[in-house]
């Protein structure tokens, strides 16, 4: 496998990152807003995005797993760890890397609901386009990038290329 085209540079992520945390600190002003990173994948956004956040967040992580191949979802999704706090009248907002076909935040979004949290929010830095998806409510998006296989900045591909500081489409030949 190898690294393709690049897709969205390190800067751009930035710029876009701090549009999305200025967003956020306008929205939740004087709440007191908690963040869920999935993991891996969201762990770099999560940090990213949060140093453009103005406001005294707290943090928190899940890590789940879909079964698949590498590169396709399966839609069973497993909780490997849960979340070390209860968020019951919590404002929460869940952070997410690239929302795929979905299955993974609409899987959690109902598990997270049922635990009665003020509000509910999703970011997520990647939404693929032409998808055949269950609609999502997303409150803070990034990019949308055509439906192809990326890696970078925490994602990975069978484990690795989380730490590519800018997002690439893998190769065809693989
Ligand atoms: P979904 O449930 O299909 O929306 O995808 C969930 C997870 O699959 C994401 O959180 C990523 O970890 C992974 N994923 C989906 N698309 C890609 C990709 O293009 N590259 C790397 N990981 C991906
Ligand atoms: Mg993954």
């Amino acid at each position: 496998m190898e690294i393709g085209e690049v897709l969205i540079t390190a800067d751009e992520i930035d710029a876009k990152l701090a549009e999305m945390g200025a967003a956020i600190t306008r929205d939740y002003q004087n709440k007191d807003l908690l963040l869920i990173g999935i993991l891996k994948g969201a762990f770099v956004v999560m940090a990213d995005l949060a140093r453009h956040i103005d406001l005294p967040v707290e943090f928190d992580f899940m890590a789940v797993s879909s079964y698949g191949s590498a590169t396709k979802t399966s839609g069973v999704v497993r909780i490997l760890k849960d979340l070390d706090q209860e968020i019951a009248g919590r404002h929460v907002l869940i952070v997410e890397d690239i929302v795929d076909t979905g299955l993974t935040l609409n899987y959690l979004l109902k598990n997270l609901a049922v635990r009665k949290p003020a509000s509910l929010g999703l970011a997520a830095l990647l939404i693929k386009d032409g998808i055949d998806r269950p609609p999502l409510d997303m409150k803070y998006e990034g990019f949308h990038i055509p439906p192809k296989f990326v890696v970078g900045y925490g994602l990975d591909f069978d484990g690795k290329y989380r730490n590519l500081p800018y997002i690439a489409v893998v190769d065809d030949s693989i």
